[in-house]
């Protein structure tokens, strides 16, 4: 975004962007720009509320750009039991800790809108429109898109289902886990199962 473009999303999420620029680094707030750009769509063509789509959407990066030293010393400062595959993969709690620091450093008290941050990176089943448009945009915004243009079918598939369009991804994520050599986080696999398992009633 250049200087003097008011960047997309409501006050109270431009409010909060203000706030977070101070500590986020550019290019981590040029995604998130993209993510609320991406998931105001979505989440009118969802029924979705767009207020507490776009702030989840601007809080849900705010400890992406953390360091895996950093990640692991803020849990183990909380005393957060962890995963074995969060200590293989710190960057897996950039999401719960983000949540955390968001509800005490910067009041956000919704709790629709800090289980969304909480589970944006694996998803999860009880998630309902706001989440999901919010998730569904930040894998699918014009930089990711633009490196995998696999991505394409996510998209596509939002028009209609943004569970469709989860589900989707989490198929290519577990495909690209074999393919890298990399664990997936236990909730993304329940959270594929349960939308394989929704979507198939439907
Ligand atoms: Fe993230
Ligand atoms: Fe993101």
């Amino acid at each position: 975004m250049s200087d003097g473009d008011v960047p997309a999303g409501t006050a109270e999420t431009r409010a909060l962007r203000a706030r977070m620029a101070a500590e986020v680094p550019d290019f981590m707030i040029e995604h998130i720009d993209r993510v609320v750009a991406a998931a105001e769509p979505l989440a009118r063509r969802h029924g979705a509320d767009v207020g507490r789509t776009l702030l989840a959407a601007q809080g849900h990066d705010l400890l992406r750009a953390l360091t895996d030293e950093e990640w692991l010393a803020r849990a183990e400062a909380r005393g957060l039991e962890l995963l074995p595959v969060e200590r293989e993969r710190p960057v897996l709690l950039h999401g719960p800790l983000g949540a955390l620091e968001l509800r005490e450093r910067f009041g956000i008290e919704d709790e629709l809108v800090l289980h969304a941050i909480h589970w944006h990176t694996p998803g999860h089943p009880a998630f309902g429109p706001e989440a999901w448009a919010m998730f569904v945009a930040d894998k699918i915004e014009p930089a990711k898109l633009a490196r995998r243009p696999e991505l394409q079918r996510v998209i596509d598939l939002a028009e209609d289902s943004l569970e469709a369009a989860a589900l989707a991804y989490l198929e290519l994520e577990a495909e690209r886990s074999v393919r890298e050599g990399f664990t997936l986080h236990p909730q993304a696999i329940e959270t594929r199962e349960a939308l394989a398992a929704t979507l198939s009633r439907r």
